[in-house]
């Protein structure tokens, strides 16, 4: 066990929170990380028409609201002044800098516009330009590889997980050999299921890590994000913040990309009309891409919000010290956003969604995700215009609790 799991479960402890114990949660807490199939379980829907604001019943004395209406989720995640991030308010201070384990999710400002600030030139459409044509060619490599499969293809190993993976590794400056590291920490991380210890073990793996290529960048800066930011602010960042960085971008782009990727292509292949509109036209593909964001809302639920005061949300008021969760995937259904929010339209032009947040930390990656998506569907159904799925859809596997949903596997029949 590292020193961020370390750090985190004493803190938790000393508070008298015992962290190993979210993963026996009552299960109406864990309510909005179900699913059934692609849908989110229809308690959500009943708990978002009858109280958009509602208090869900967790033990050790913490008080958890569930927001999961589309205006009352803006009016909390744009509200940075009265949310906090910091996830000490859950299990104490840091007593020193030095084991503050940084990234953007957790942070709040004036730390996290520093930091995002230093973020932010990489992420400009320009800069953005750049990586285009490698990633169409990381996609026409993964296609050219599957073709060669004579039997039926996983559509998670071969082309949802190393799309992302192979981008970021691009985006950072990290060697490409070292792409199978970076999957195996980031997919367990998210993964609830096997404890929240388990999980904080992935991220402070994670960091370690990247604080050795940070260390290795310091020494010799290349061309991608760390290389860039060292060369431009070297002295603005310390390692451990930069490795805190690199850690955000490596899971906020990995798991929720190969996620969309992977499900976004279960739609298409359960879609006949939609598989042929981002087939044959152009232009159908960037609403196609926006109403998926929208329908699989893969980030189900935000980042835990602490509120700083007492503060009124939807008639309800939540108390200082409280943490909110804020359900995406339940906003984004909400019917103040037109109608049938519920389903997928593949013919629907949704005019706004908050799949990528919003509000001082919206998605710093939206852009990225976008282009990927935007190259990586079309790119697959006009290679394998035949392609359909090779097991009964009921045989999928889905992730049981994760914040991050996704299909374990999707085996299809390319020819
Ligand atoms: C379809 C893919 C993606 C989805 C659905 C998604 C979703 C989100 C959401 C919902 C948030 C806000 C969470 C909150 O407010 O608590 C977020 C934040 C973030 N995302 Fe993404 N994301 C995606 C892709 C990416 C990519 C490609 C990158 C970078 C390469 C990235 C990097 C980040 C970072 C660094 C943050 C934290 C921003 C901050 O706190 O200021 N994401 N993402």
């Amino acid at each position: 066990m590292s020193w961020v799991t370390r750090r985190y479960l004493a803190r938790a402890q000393k508070k008298g929170l015992d962290l190993s114990k979210l993963a026996i949660l009552p299960d109406a807490a864990l309510m909005p990380l179900k699913r059934d199939g692609l849908d989110p379980v229809p308690e959500l829907d009943r708990a978002r028409e009858q109280t958009p604001v509602t208090k869900l019943p967790v033990p050790f004395g913490l008080n958890l609201w569930l927001v999961s209406g589309y205006e009352e989720a803006k009016a909390v995640l744009g509200d940075a002044k009265s949310f906090s991030n910091d996830f000490e308010h859950l299990v104490g201070k840091a007593e020193g800098a030095d084991e503050n384990p940084g990234g953007l999710g957790f942070a709040d400002p004036p730390v996290h516009t520093r930091l995002r600030r230093l973020l932010t030139p990489e992420f400009t459409m320009r800069r953005l330009s750049r990586l285009k044509p490698g990633i169409e060619e990381i996609v026409n490599e993964r296609l050219d590889l599957m073709a060669k499969a004579d039997g039926p293809v996983d559509l998670v190993e071969e082309f949802a997980l190393p799309i992302p993976s192979l981008v970021i590794c691009e985006l950072l400056g990290v060697p490409y050999e070292e792409r199978d590291a970076f999957q195996h920490l980031a997919v367990a991380r998210f993964d609830l299921f096997g404890g929240a210890g388990a999980s904080l073990g992935a991220i402070s793996e994670s960091l370690e890590y990247l604080l050795g290529v940070v260390r290795e960048q310091r020494k010799n800066p290349g061309d991608g994000l760390l290389g860039m930011i060292i060369k431009e602010h070297g002295d603005e960042v310390d390692d451990r913040e930069l490795a805190g960085l690199a850690d955000g971008v490596l899971t906020g782009g990995f798991e929720t990309t190969a996620s969309m990727l992977s499900l976004g292509a279960l739609v298409l292949l359960q879609d006949p009309g939609s598989f042929a509109r981002v087939r044959d036209d152009d232009e159908s593909v960037s609403p196609f891409v926006e109403e998926l964001l929208r329908y699989l809302t893969v980030v189900q639920v935000a980042f835990p919000r602490f509120a700083r005061e007492d503060v009124e949300v939807g008639g309800q008021t939540i108390k200082q010290g409280d943490m909110v969760v804020v359900s995406l995937s339940g906003a984004n259904r909400d019917d103040v956003l037109g109608q049938a929010m519920g389903g997928f339209d593949g013919t629907r032009v949704p005019a706004k969604h908050l799949a990528f947040g919003y509000g001082a930390h919206r998605c710093i990656g939206a852009e990225l995700a976008r282009m990927e998506l935007r190259s990586a569907y079309p790119a697959l159904v006009r290679r394998f215009p035949q392609m359909r799925l090779a097991v009964n859809p009921d045989e999928l596997t889905f992730r049981k609790v994760s914040i991050v949903y996704g299909v374990e596997n999707l085996p299809v029949t390319l020819r």
